[in-house]
């Protein structure tokens, strides 16, 4: 006697019937690189497909994204000038806030989340301020929270700190409160990794620090229970969404999160793992489409609610077609 397994595979409506797992565009967050200037639409070399844009050229964007019906945008700035203390993050006028109300005052349809991170507005490329040749975690508290308060000022739908200070979700929690932005939620990069598939974002974002690296805050991918106490601490302090990030290689750590906590967790598929994907699939070495919706089923799958993904315009295409 054996088990006949292959009796719920026999037809494509059987295995529709039994599919415990499905992807849908509702479930895709875009990421958004919007650069300070005009006419700008640059792509970025190492992402094939993904590109820098201009204010003037992002209502484009937003009508094709709304199209689609993709539910959210993540944006980051790119801004013309930085410095020590990355002042373009946190200024009423920063290309990111700029961003945020012309998307805000076109439509009501898409949920804005912003990025809160000072790196791509430093002239060192760090996450916060430099004392003694590392990131001083209490003198970048303030700037973070300065940040997410203009943001929300700007009219966020969501915030989305990646800074990885120790504390940033207890303190933009009470900044946000004190300013009177107690309904918006954080989607707090609780699990994030000090990753090298992060290499085409800097890219993208400019933002590959100056100096050093970024592992005496982001987290080290061999850690499993360091991820439960990043995790917890953000939950305890107020985060609404936690994100896991790079997502790939770290589908045990979003199992293990979502079992763990009961809010929506997110998958970060970052810039390494669309850039891998993209070079192979350019060279005919892979089918894109298969590989990519392999990729992101296997993402909820391991537990993921939500995914941040640079695939997600291709894939509200291809489930369209369907
Ligand atoms: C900012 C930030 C980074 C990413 C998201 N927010 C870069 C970094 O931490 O170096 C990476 C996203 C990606 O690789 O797609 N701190």
């Amino acid at each position: 006697m054996f088990d006949r397994h292959r009796k719920l595979r026999s037809s494509a409506t059987m295995r529709k019937l039994v599919r415990e797992t499905v992807l849908q565009k509702e479930d895709m967050i875009y990421p958004l690189f919007i650069a300070e200037g005009e006419n700008i639409k640059n792509e970025v070399s190492s992402m094939p497909g993904v590109y820098q844009l201009s204010l003037d050229l992002l209502d484009r964007e937003i009508d094709e994204l709304l199209e689609l019906g993709i539910p959210g945008v993540l944006l980051f700035g790119i801004p013309k000038h930085k410095d020590e203390v990355g002042s373009g993050a946190y200024a009423d006028d920063g290309i990111v806030q700029q961003a945020i109300r012309q998307i805000k005052n076109k439509t009501k349809d898409l949920l804005v989340i912003a990025d809160t991170c000072l790196c791509e507005y430093t002239s060192h490329g760090h996450c916060g301020v430099i004392h003694d040749g590392d990131v001083d975690n209490d003198e970048s508290l303030p700037l973070h929270v300065k940040t997410a308060i203009t943001q929300a000022k700007a009219g966020a739908d969501i915030i989305a700190p990646s800074n990885m200070m120790d504390g940033f979700v207890a303190e933009i929690r009470e900044g946000l409160d004190e300013a009177g932005y107690v309904h918006v939620p954080i989607m707090s990069y609780a699990v994030k990794y000090a990753s090298a598939f992060y290499g085409p974002f800097r890219d993208a974002a400019d933002s590959t620090p100056q100096f050093g690296d970024r592992k005496t805050y982001q987290m080290d991918p061999a850690n499993r229970l360091e991820a439960i106490r990043e995790a917890d601490s953000d939950i305890n302090e107020g985060a609404d969404f936690l994100i896991v990030k790079p997502a790939l290689a770290y589908m045990d750590i979003i199992r293990e999160v979502k079992d763990r906590h009961a809010v929506p967790v997110v998958a970060y598929n970052v810039s390494g793992e669309y850039s891998m994907t993209k070079a192979a699939s350019l060279n005919g070495w892979v089918d894109e489409k298969a590989i990519v919706m392999e990729q992101l089923t296997a993402m909820k799958r391991a537990g993921a609610d939500i995914i941040i993904t640079y695939y997600a315009k291709d894939v509200a295409k291809w489930l369209n077609e369907q």
